[in-house]
């Protein structure tokens, strides 16, 4: 009998520690043994923003204990782990650090190879672990650090259609809710308050949206939000703000998404185009439907990870390990932590002040 690979993956990038064992059994997809997150909400939540030092204290706490609960859930021996994949970045360098350290530490004890992981190459492939997706495929990655298109052409292959110039998507939905007066991290709350509002009452701006490609530009929204929200007087007006704030985004993301269909078929001449939506804004309900309709009309075809892999989890990061060690990719014990590791290296930097797009 064949013998299945198992993988370990370690996540303490920024606020969640989680550790995942997967194991590939030989169908389309790998099973997902345990993935045990832990999230530091409760910690940060005073000061409406994760604090580094706190966060990294977090990790230093509960990252045996994550691990251990996450071999028993797995049932497996620790022995049958084939290797040790660990994001090494980008994120907070106090925090990476943890998780990174911890992950060497177990792969030179059992003797197994380890990966270093980019975390935001742990959300692009982050539906393998649901769905059979060949390469090329088009990505939208909307998390909380992070807004870009890439045309994903293999493992480790990623072009920069586009990216944000200056705010995350994540970002502006965490903002949006603090002058809702919701506590971060509040992009799941504006979803449930735009459900209650009239996404017609108030009229935002959609930066750059007729120019500059399929990049993206959330500040003057921000602008507009902070402006609308010191003329709120009860709480119909927060719903309304939040409808209003949730469909623009929506016609946002379906206008630059467009392009970025052109963009990607330009050089990309393949029979079935596919359209992959990752990060922690891709829980979201609408923003999900929405994307899906316009993928069907314009034939591409629409996949997501199911909601409870968007946000940060550590099976995604042993599903890169996976891909890696079918490969042959293995990591020295002395990788460094990367705060900075963008997907496309040779991407220009798009952000600040003066940006020409
Ligand atoms: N339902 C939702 N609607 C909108 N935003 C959401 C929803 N659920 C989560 N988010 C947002 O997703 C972000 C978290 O996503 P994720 O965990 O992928 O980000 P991150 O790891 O902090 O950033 P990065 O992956 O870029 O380093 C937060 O900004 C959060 O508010
Ligand atoms: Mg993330």
């Amino acid at each position: 009998m064949k013998k299945k690979t198992t993988i370990l993956g370690i996540e303490t990038s920024c606020d969640e520690t989680a550790v995942s064992i997967i194991q590939e059994n030989g169908s389309d997809k790998p099973s997902i043994l345990s993935n045990i997150v832990s999230s530091q909400v409760d910690v940060h939540k005073e000061f409406g923003g994760v604090v580094p030092e706190l966060a990294a204290r977090s990790h230093i706490e509960k990252i045996d204990m994550i691990a251990k609960k996450a071999i028993e859930k797995s049932r497996i021996k620790i022995e049958e782990i084939d290797a040790v994949a660990a994001t090494a970045g980008p994120g907070l360098i106090v925090c990476l650090s943890v998780g990174l350290n911890f992950g060497k530490t177990v792969a030179l004890s059992l003797k197994k190879p380890f990966i270093a992981v980019n975390h935001l190459e742990g959300h692009a492939l982050s539906p393998k672990l649901n769905s059979k997706i060949n390469y090329p495929y088009l990505l939208l990655l909307i998390s909380g650090g992070h807004s870009q298109f890439l045309s994903v052409q293999g493992l480790g292959k990623y072009k920069r259609l586009g990216t944000t110039i200056d705010d995350a998507l994540g970002e502006a939905f965490d903002k949006t809710a603090k002058l809702l007066g919701i506590e971060f991290p509040g992009g799941p709350k504006i979803e449930e308050y735009a459900k209650l509002g009239d996404k017609n009452y108030y009229s935002l701006p959609k930066p750059i949206i007729n120019r500059g490609g399929c990049n993206l530009s959330f500040a003057g929204l921000k602008t507009a939000v902070l402006k609308i929200s010191k003329t709120i007087k009860s709480n119909q007006d927060k719903y309304n703000l939040a409808a209003s704030f949730q469909k623009t985004i929506e016609e946002i993301l379906c206008e630059k998404s467009k392009i970025a269909f052109k963009e990607f078929k330009k050089n990309n001449k393949i029979k079935k185009n596919i359209f992959v939506i990752a990060g922690g804004v891709a829980s979201n309900k609408n923003i999900r439907y929405k994307l899906s309709e316009l993928s069907l009309k314009e034939k591409f075809d629409p996949i997501f990870p199911p909601i409870s892999l968007c946000s940060d989890n550590a099976a995604m990061i042993a599903m890169v390990g996976l891909e890696k060690y079918k490969h042959g990719i293995n990591n020295n014990l002395d990788f460094p932590a990367k705060p900075r590791w963008p997907l496309d290296s040779k991407a220009a930097f798009l952000k600040g002040a003066g940006v020409k797009l």
